[in-house]
């Protein structure tokens, strides 16, 4: 059923992502076109849809089918299969690396959010979904998953070692180096290896509305603005408005229009750092649809991938000609992480009350190895954590 585009949301208020079409990654000329695009967007907004990328709308629809189940499975029942604790602050993160990272549910009401209120959201991540196990044992997934493993590891394993690739390839020409290092030196799949591998986790997420009362509170805020901790982000486009992102230069936050069977891919705080800032680790967020689209779910299809975790997490790694040129280097007050360091203590802020106890678009600000963990200000080069302890409230994170 097709759904019908929002009359009430200002047309000057949706933005049509820069669309790289990927049946041009065949020749060396098309790429060179693709690349250009790709670096204007990365470096601005930190967003680009892809089309022809190799999954068929039909497809899509399929997978899209078992993540209408399995987030649908009963609440009461998904004890055995959470990812960790019943809610964030609950979580002993000495043992568990959290909802956001781990394998299995996060249950709806997990996250703090503003005013005192709670999500609405279910998701259920499939982690170590490009090794050649992923899903020999069944029983350690839901019910209604345990028929579809095989399609959905076909799914996201298409999206790693074929979309990612191309766009890695991408990001070489754009940072004058030879094609295949950035995918080589950072998401080369090795078997079963947790810290050299590259991985992901592909995430099935469905928002539920949310009561009248919570919307009031949270200006209809479904997923407050935060930036992602890994490398690309890939979401199925929907028909709905609701994921928004934040125009670094102006703080404005405009809607993303859909393109049918797109996948929208956005930076995120690991390939920022690998560049040195110059790729944008874009905030985004998700709100209630407009009122006129409001019957219909937000039902998403995520792929994140992430560099190996041993991989460090700064612009020196990828050797490039155009970062030196342009002035991307380490800052001083940066401390070197790996890549799994970061994730890690990325995750386990993301919902934590103390962090979202803020007024605003804004969370608090958290200083984790010398780096804010959200950068909304990241346009601005002199807004460096000195900076930020002058304007904001900065929480210091000891690790
Ligand atoms: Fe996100």
């Amino acid at each position: 059923m097709a759904i019908p585009d929002s009359k009430l949301v200002d047309p000057s208020d949706i933005i049509q992502l820069p669309l790289l079409d990927f049946s041009l990654t065949e020749t060396a000329e098309g790429r060179q076109q693709l690349a250009n695009k790709l670096e204007e967007a990365f470096s601005t907004l930190g967003f680009v849809s892809i089309v022809n990328h190799g999954i068929s709308i039909d497809e899509t629809e399929k997978v899209r089918g078992v993540a209408r189940e399995v987030c649908s499975y009963p609440h009461e029942l998904q004890e055995p299969y959470l990812a960790g604790a019943w809610t964030s602050d609950a979580e002993n993160r000495d043992i568990s690396p959290g909802a956001e990272v781990g394998q299995g549910y996060k249950p709806r009401g997990y996250w703090s959010m503003q005013h005192g209120t709670r999500d609405a959201i279910v998701h259920y991540n499939f982690n170590n979904i490009v090794y050649s196990d992923f899903g020999a044992i069944p029983e350690k997934y839901p019910p209604p998953a345990r028929p579809h493993l095989e399609r959905i590891g076909n799914y996201y394993r298409h999206v790693h070692t074929s979309i990612l690739q191309r766009l890695c390839d991408l990001t070489d020409i754009v940072l004058e180096i030879p094609e295949g290092t950035t995918y080589d030196t950072l998401y080369k799949v090795v078997d079963k290896d947790a810290e050299n591998s590259g991985h992901g986790t592909g995430r099935f997420m469905l928002y539920h509305k949310q009561p009248q009362e919570v919307d009031q509170k949270n200006d209809g805020k479904w997923l407050r603005g935060h930036s992602d901790s890994g490398g690309f982000t890939f979401i199925t486009s929907q028909p709905i408005l609701s994921l928004q992102i934040r125009d670094y230069f102006t703080g404005k936050w405009f809607y993303v229009g859909h393109v049918p069977g797109a996948l929208i891919v956005n930076i995120g705080d690991a390939m920022e750092f690998l560049t040195g800032g110059y790729f944008k680790s874009s905030i985004h967020r998700v709100i209630a649809p407009p009122a006129d689209q409001a019957a219909y779910e937000r039902l998403v299809l995520i792929y994140f991938s992430q560099p190996r975790r041993s991989a460090q997490l700064d612009p020196e790694q990828l050797n490039s000609p155009k970062l030196d040129r342009l002035g991307h280097k380490t800052p001083d007050e940066w401390v070197p992480i790996t890549c799994g360091q970061w994730q890690n203590e990325k995750g386990r802020l993301f919902g934590q009350t103390e962090v979202n106890d803020s007024e605003g678009d804004e969370p608090n600000l958290v200083v984790v190895y010398g780096r804010l963990h959200e950068r909304w200000h990241q346009v601005n080069r002199k807004f460096t954590v000195e900076e930020a302890r002058k304007t904001h409230k900065v929480i210091e994170l000891k690790v």
